[in-house]
């Protein structure tokens, strides 16, 4: 085995050693990735942008994409390389896999790939610290992936690093208990659970006294939120947006991934009454067809969602949708699947994810019958992409004349440049200076690219 740095303990963190995150997937692992980093920073341990600088390497994976697992062996063969070169200049380098990669095949990874150090799932990372002092203490690898008892966010150091750019993520909710028939979340993020109403307030109030301006509510059932508040009594989402926004000051918030079936009429509500809650939501609904609906174990039918769209257009107007799609689920027919492309032209969103259903080892579809053929999945979903496509091109152009509010988040391409984005989610870029990162000002928008906006600054500071 080759040789690991020395753990400083954290009175000497002061010792600055290097730390590569690797992310894959959705954007709860880009939060997990900044609070890793933030537990592993009274180490000494400090982002680095070169695995060949890094001391320590997290792969964080992701186990919703196809052949998943395959992906994260090819990643650590090239990180196998880094390692042993780094050993050969005398430095050591701890490689830890995390994720819900590291949760479905710990032992897999430690026997395939027995140069890894560390193997931890999505529930354990406030126990890194540990981990890398086992690591370095122990001639051979370190496996956390039991879901612990405790909570790890009870566990994390309140002092987050704050995102530049006024925009950040917030985990308020993790797991799933719907099972849905193609899904290894349920399997590999655990049951259902929701942070204490105190927790994440007290998570937004740090953010907003550094300046974040919108902050997006993360969890794989977002809308399925039930905390515990300061009253002792359950909190819902919408209940938590408007503290948020009243309490807090957050000025924009938005939240994802929402459930159709946890979309009760108070969050409906507060989409008409919190002028906070920017106008676009992510809403799966996966499938058109109730047949195929019913064999995903979703819950609800093709009609339930349209009704449900009805009901938040109606509170917000202006309301932009977006979705996942799923073509070729077992047992789909080319009926089914034309059921789903009328929904979409029913429907009209803004923008969405679509995938070939992909077998994922132990979920109820991938031992079902009626798998569709890969050359029908790959037909289908050109077909619905297409379409999907169509509707968000003639979005996006239906903004060109209008003003609209920009949170800045970033320098565009062009010198001279600053980007951010829309209440509706979409990338706009003005000429500008970069003062303005960080700042919501209203915009006329002028031109339509490809996949972004132009637009020209108003001079007014807007509100969001
Ligand atoms: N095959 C294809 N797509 C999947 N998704 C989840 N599991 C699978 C699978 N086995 C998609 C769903 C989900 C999104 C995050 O990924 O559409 O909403
Ligand atoms: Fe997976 Fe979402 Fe279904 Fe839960 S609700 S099982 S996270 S697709």
């Amino acid at each position: 085995m080759s040789p690991l740095p020395c753990v400083p303990s954290a009175q000497s963190g002061k010792q600055a050693r290097g730390l590569h995150v690797i992310t894959w997937g959705c954007q709860m692992n880009v939060y997990d990735s900044a609070r890793m980093t933030d537990v592993l920073r009274p180490l000494g341990y400090r982002a680095v942008d070169a695995p060949d600088d890094a001391d320590m390497i997290i792969l964080n994976t992701c186990h919703i994409r196809d052949r998943a697992a395959e992906k994260v062996f090819s990643e650590l063969g090239r990180l196998r390389l880094v390692k042993e070169a780094r050993a050969q200049a005398g430095h050591g380098t701890v490689l830890a896999v995390a994720g819900c990669v590291a949760q479905a095949e710990g032992r897999e990874i430690l026997a395939r790939a027995p140069y890894v150090d560390i193997v931890l799932g999505p529930q354990t990372y406030h126990r890194l610290p540990e981990m890398v002092a086992r690591a370095a203490r122990a001639a051979g690898a370190v496996i956390e992936t039991d879901f612990p008892v405790e909570q790890k966010f009870d566990f994390l150091p309140p002092e987050r690093e704050v995102p530049a750019g006024g925009a950040a993520f917030l985990t308020i909710q993790e797991g799933c208990d719907k099972f849905c028939s193609f899904c290894v979340v349920p399997y590999t993020r655990g049951a259902e659970a929701s942070r204490p109403v105190a927790a994440v307030l007290e998570e937004a109030r740090r953010l907003v006294a550094h300046g974040v301006k919108e902050i997006t509510l993360l969890g794989q059932n977002v809308n399925a939120y039930h905390g515990e508040g300061p009253d002792g009594a359950i909190w819902g989402l919408a209940r938590l947006t408007a503290e948020l926004a009243d309490g807090i000051g957050v000025e924009r918030i938005r939240y994802t991934t929402s459930h159709p079936r946890d979309m009760d009429g108070d969050l409906i509500a507060a989409h008409g009454d919190q002028p906070a809650l920017m106008p676009f939501l992510h809403l799966p609904v996966q499938s058109g067809s109730d047949r195929v609906l019913a064999a995903m174990n979703r819950g609800h039918t093709a009609q339930e969602y349209r009704d449900l769209v009805t009901r938040l257009r109606a509170a917000r107007p202006d309301l932009a949708l977006s979705s996942d799609f799923i073509v070729g689920h077992p047992g789909e027919t080319e009926d089914d699947f034309e059921q789903t492309m009328q929904l979409i032209r029913d429907v009209g969103f803004a923008q969405a994810y679509s995938f070939k259903y992909s077998p994922r080892p132990g979920t109820p579809a991938s031992g079902a019958g009626g798998q569709v053929p890969e050359e029908v999945k790959d037909a289908r979903l050109q077909k619905l992409q297409a379409l999907l496509r169509e509707q968000q091109d003639a979005f996006n152009a239906a903004t060109v004349g209008q003003r609209v509010s920009v949170l800045f988040t970033g320098r565009g391409r062009k010198p001279g440049q600053v980007s951010g984005k829309s209440p509706y989610l979409q990338a706009v870029h003005v000429d500008g200076p970069d003062s303005l990162i960080g700042q919501v000002a209203e915009v006329d928008i002028v031109k339509l690219y490809t996949n972004s906006l132009g637009g020209v600054l108003t001079g007014e500071t807007g509100k969001a």
